[in-house]
C-alpha cells in the first residue's frame, strides 16, 4: 500500500493510488477519471461558444452508464448506433431531442425504436429512407432525418477507421445526395432536419475537416436553392488524441474550430440562414480519461522478454485490431529505471495478443502492476468474453474518491445464456 507521499513509486490517477485500487478491486480493472471527462467535454463547449453547437457524444466509444450520466450532466447529446445504445442514453437521461440514431444497417425494429423515441435518424441508404417512411406511417409517427453523406474525403488514418472514403460502406454517394433529399421531401411522415457526415476517427491531420466542411456546406447551398432548408449540419466526430506522446501532438477543439467555423459561418452568412452545428466526438472526450490496470502473471525470458499480464485483447482490442500504440507503465515502479526491453502480452490464446511491443520498462516481476494508458475510448466497449474470460470491473475516480461503476462478470455470466438441448444432455 502506498503512503501517499509525493515520491511514491506508484501511479496516481484521479488522485488515487492505482496500486491500492488493484489490491482492493482486483485486476484487470478499468479506471476512469471523472474530472478528465468533464474537462475534455468543457473544452469543446468553451471553444464553440460563438456558434449554436451541440455535442453528441459517440456512445460506441464508451457506453458505461455512469460515464454517460456525467456527460448528460455536462449537457451532451448522443450519437447512437444501435437500439442498445439508444436504451443506454435514455437510462442516462440524455434528452431524446439531442440524439441522432446512426448506422449503415439498422433493423426495422431499430427504426421503430427511433420513431417511437422521437430521435433523429441519420439515413444511410435510399432503401432505408423508404423503409423508415413506411415504418413512420404505420406507427402514425414522424421521422426526423438527416442524410448521411459520403463526402469522399480521405482522413489519412488507418483504413479500418476511415469512414468517408468513396469506397467506404457508410453514407450515400456525394453525387446522389440532392436527389435523395428530393425524394425524402416527397415521402410521407419524413421530416427533413439536417445533413450528416463522419469522415473517420483518430484524425491528427485535421485539415481534412476543412475539406469536409466545404463539401457539406456546398450541399447545404445546393439544397437551399432547391427549396430544401435544413436546421442542422452534423460534421461527425474524429478528432484524434496523442497516444504516443513522443511522436504525436493532439489537435485541440480550438484547432478543429479553426478548420470548420470560417467555412460554416461564411456560408450561413451568404445564404442568410442560421444552422445548428452538431459534432459527435467520442475518443477526444473519453480516450485519455481511463487506464486499464493489470497485473503481471509471469515474466518469460524467451525469444523476447515477455511480460504476460492478465488483460489481453479480450479486454482491450485496439493494439491488435489497429496496430495501435498505447503507452504502458509499471504502476508500482514509476521511478525505476526503464532498463529492460520488454514485450507486454495478454493471456489470450493467440500469438497476436500483444499489447505493447519492444518497450523499455523497469525490471518487472510477477505481481507487479502494469497500466495501459489512454484506454477510455473503444476499450471496454470493444471487449469480449473470448477464452471464457469474464469481463472486468470498472471504477470511477475523482479527487481521491473511488466508486465502482461496473461489477466484474463471473464465469456464471459467461455461461448464463447458453442452452444445451435436452437431447444432448
Ligand atoms: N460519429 C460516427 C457516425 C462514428 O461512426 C464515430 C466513430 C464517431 C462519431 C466518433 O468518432 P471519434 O470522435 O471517436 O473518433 N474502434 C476504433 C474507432 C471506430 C470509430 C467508429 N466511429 C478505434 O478504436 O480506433
Amino acid at each position: 500500500m502506498s503512503d501517499g507521499e509525493e515520491d511514491s513509486d506508484h501511479l496516481i490517477f484521479g488522485g488515487v493510488d492505482v496500486v491500492d485500487l488493484g489490491a482492493r478491486y482486483g485486476t484487470p480493472l478499468y479506471v476512469t477519471d471523472e474530472d478528465r471527462i468533464r474537462e475534455n467535454f468543457r473544452s469543446y463547449k468553451n471553444t464553440f461558444e460563438t456558434v449554436d453547437t451541440d455535442f453528441y457524444f459517440a456512445v460506441k466509444a464508451n457506453g458505461n452508464l455512469a460515464i454517460l450520466r456525467i456527460l448528460a450532466q455536462e449537457g451532451a447529446g448522443a450519437d447512437v448506433f444501435s437500439g442498445g445504445e439508444l436504451r443506454l442514453v435514455k437510462l442516462a437521461g440524455i434528452p431524446m431531442d439531442k440524439v441522432l440514431f446512426n448506422g449503415n444497417s439498422k433493423s426495422e425494429e431499430e427504426l421503430r425504436a427511433a420513431v417511437e423515441s422521437q430521435v433523429k435518424v441519420s439515413v444511410d441508404s435510399r432503401e432505408e429512407l423508404r423503409t423508415l417512411s413506411a415504418v413512420a406511417v404505420e406507427m402514425g409517427g414522424e421521422a426526423e432525418i438527416a442524410i448521411r453523406v459520403n463526402p469522399d474525403v480521405s482522413p489519412k488514418v488507418n483504413p479500418k477507421i476511415a469512414t468517408g472514403l468513396r469506397t467506404s460502406k457508410f453514407g450515400i454517394p456525394y453525387d446522389e445526395i440532392l436527389q435523395t433529399y428530393e425524394e425524402a421531401a416527397k415521402l410521407p411522415n419524413i421530416v427533413i432536419k439536417g445533413i450528416h457526415c463522419h469522415i473517420g476517427s483518430q484524425i491528427l491531420d485535421i485539415s481534412v475537416f476543412r475539406e469536409a466542411t466545404e463539401k457539406m456546406m456546398q450541399l447545404v447551398e445546393d439544397l437551399y436553392e432547391r427549396g430544401i432548408e435544413l436546421e442542422f449540419v452534423d460534421l461527425g466526430g474524429g478528432l484524434g488524441i496523442a497516444y504516443n506522446k513522443e511522436k504525436e501532438i493532439a489537435p485541440t477543439p480550438e484547432d478543429l474550430a479553426e478548420m470548420i467555423l470560417p467555412t460554416f459561418e461564411a456560408k450561413m452568412q451568404a445564404l442568410g440562414i442560421n444552422l445548428k452545428l452538431i459534432l459527435e466526438p467520442g475518443r477526444s472526450i473519453v480516450g485519455s480519461a481511463s487506464i486499464l490496470l493489470s497485473k503481471v502473471n509471469t515474466v518469460k525470458h524467451a525469444h523476447k522478454n515477455f511480460v504476460a499480464i492478465d488483460a489481453g485483447f479480450n479486454l482491450f482490442l485496439r493494439p491488435v485490431m489497429y496496430d495501435a500504440y498505447h503507452e504502458v507503465v509499471v504502476a508500482n515502479k514509476l521511478n525505476e529505471e526503464a532498463s529492460v526491453l520488454s514485450t507486454v502480452v495478454g493471456p489470450v490464446c493467440e500469438s497476436g495478443d500483444i499489447i505493447a511491443k519492444d518497450r523499455m520498462l523497469p525490471e518487472v516481476k510477477r505481481g507487479d502492476f502494469v497500466a495501459i494508458l489512454d484506454t477510455g475510448a473503444y476499450g471496454f466497449s470493444m471487449s469480449s468474453q473470448y477464452n471464457g474470460r469474464p469481463r472486468c470491473a470498472e471504477v470511477l475516480v475523482r479527487d481521491g474518491a473511488v466508486d465502482l461503476i461496473r461489477s466484474k462478470e463471473s464465469v456464471e455470466d459467461v455461461i448464463r445464456n447458453q442452452v444445451v438441448p435436452e437431447r444432448l444432455r
